[in-house]
């Protein structure tokens, strides 16, 4: 029986805080007592298998119990200390990064410490504008890079920059002046539904280069090849769930080589093992020159983020003073978390792990979707798949025609992500995602296979509802 006076607890929340994604009327509290592995314990002791990885950033599992003791011995040694001072821990945390992890690519030089994503996404803005002297950044369609300001404009999902929307579909709501500095969309390799009109793989045969790569070169050179001066992108698009085609990322970067861009490539949520090796990256034989990881870099017990770059643009900033301070950055406690974060992870291989669950995972994903007339496309690896619901299997017409376009808007009951998440938490798993018709689905690295299979008999129960959405 819990200690903890919940009715209380909820007057609060329901009357004190300000929540993100549902109207008051809409609101529901979700009140949860503890954490342990893949499970959200609940204040009656229900447990709750948790294929969201909350925001697919609990990697080595909740309350991992090495980050749990560096996190203690830190917090024993130290209060705080601001940027200008060096503890052990954040000395040793940037040469983990830099040579136990990232060290056999030999790409990486040197780290810059944040205290979120979106924070890191705002550094890595400012070094490419510094180091080329240019204004523009790229950015793709459907991309997202965190909500600050310098975040937002390079973030391309509608819903995804602080806008406001309710039932009513005129009352959408953009932040007035938000996106101030200067960026511009390419397309995103999203070959399901190409937005260029084009279809994965016959659109190969036309040449070396895919028609999005083309035209992300032609809106470039369009652009002005003295203004644009970095492009930024998600290796495998995160919140609207797109897994590239296997010649994009390669030619992609070939791309940035050709016409002498920043490459700045943001692993926040797909980095730090989630899809099966330690940076999404690796798996095209390609490097970065600039790389964002937060969430899975600290296991998420404590916030923090990181912008790794290359050897020029490090000596580049070396060689000024970079007038430039955030009290947090580098805070012990965080730099403690990621010692023993990274440590826990490099000695269980947990990339590897990720990679065999991930097999089993996408094995039994697929079963559903040769079952499901309402599946149309199953893609992934490690701890992060992506799942299409269609209208129309053939075709692949979405359920929701707005797709990843959609404003967020209206009645939402509807959605097919929606009708998954109510129908699995019956079963006692939470499971959904976070564009209309797509299901993102993944756990800890470490997820054993029986609850892999608690949550693929969930959403085979839950897909039985979307089935009758389909023709
Ligand atoms: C790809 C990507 N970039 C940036 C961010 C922003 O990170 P944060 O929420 O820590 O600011 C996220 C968060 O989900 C993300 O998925």
């Amino acid at each position: 029986m819990s200690k903890i006076n919940w009715d209380e607890i909820i007057k609060w929340d329901e009357k004190y805080l300000i929540h993100t994604w549902s109207s008051k009327e809409e609101y529901h509290c979700l009140p949860i007592e503890s954490t342990e592995g893949d499970y959200l314990i609940m204040p009656d002791g229900t447990r709750l298998l948790d294929f969201f990885n909350q925001l697919y950033c609990v990697n080595a599992g909740q309350k991992n119990p090495k980050v749990i003791a560096g996190i203690k011995e830190a917090l024993d040694r130290y209060g705080f200390l601001w940027d200008a001072y060096t503890s052990d821990y954040k000395a040793r945390a940037a040469k983990m990064i830099i040579e136990d992890v990232l060290g056999p690519d030999k790409w990486a030089k040197k780290v810059r410490f944040a205290n979120s994503g979106g924070e890191a996404a705002e550094i890595a803005c400012i070094f490419a504008r510094l180091f080329t002297g240019k204004p523009i950044i790229a950015t793709r369609e459907y991309s997202y890079h965190g909500y600050t300001a310098g975040a937002t404009s390079v973030t391309a999902m509608l819903p995804a920059k602080s806008a406001l929307s309710r039932l009513e579909k005129t009352a959408y709501r953009s932040v007035p002046g938000y996106s101030v500095a200067p960026t511009m969309v390419v397309p995103a390799p999203f070959c399901y539904r190409c937005s260029i009109g084009h279809t994965y793989p016959e659109c190969k045969s036309k040449g070396d280069k895919l028609p999005c790569i083309l035209a992300t070169e032609r809106l470039i050179r369009n652009k002005g090849l003295d203004q644009v001066g970095a492009i930024i992108t998600e290796t495998i698009h995160g919140a609207s769930t797109i897994h590239p085609p296997d010649e994009y990322i390669p030619q992609l970067r070939q791309l940035t080589r050709e016409l002498g861009l920043v490459w700045i490539v943001d692993e926040i949520l797909v980095g730090c093992g989630r899809t099966g090796s330690w940076f999404a990256y690796q798996k095209y034989n390609v490097v970065p020159d600039i790389m964002l990881v937060a969430k899975g870099i600290v296991n998420s017990q404590i916030p923090a983020a990181a912008v790794i770059v290359n050897e020029e643009i490090a000596d580049f900033i070396d060689s000024h003073r970079w007038n430039h301070v955030s009290t947090f950055s580098g805070h012990p406690i965080a730099m403690a978390a990621i010692c023993a974060n990274l440590e826990y992870m490099l000695e269980h291989n947990l990339p590897e792990k990720a990679r065999i669950s991930g097999e089993y995972l996408g094995k039994r994903l697929k079963e559903l979707e040769a079952k499901h007339k309402s599946v149309g496309l199953v893609v992934g690896s490690g701890q992060l798949w992506q799942v299409e619901m269609v209208k129309n299997k053939k075709t692949g017409e979405p359920i929701i025609a707005e797709d990843r376009n959609s404003d967020f808007t209206g009645d939402q009951h509807n959605w097919p992500n929606k009708t998954v998440m109510y129908k699995a938490i019956e079963k006692g798993v939470l499971m959904g995602g976070f564009v209309p018709n797509t299901l993102r689905i993944g756990a800890s690295l470490e997820v054993s296979n029986e609850d892999i299979d608690k949550a693929v008999a969930a959403l085979d129960y839950a897909l039985d509802f979307v089935d009758a959405m389909a023709d």
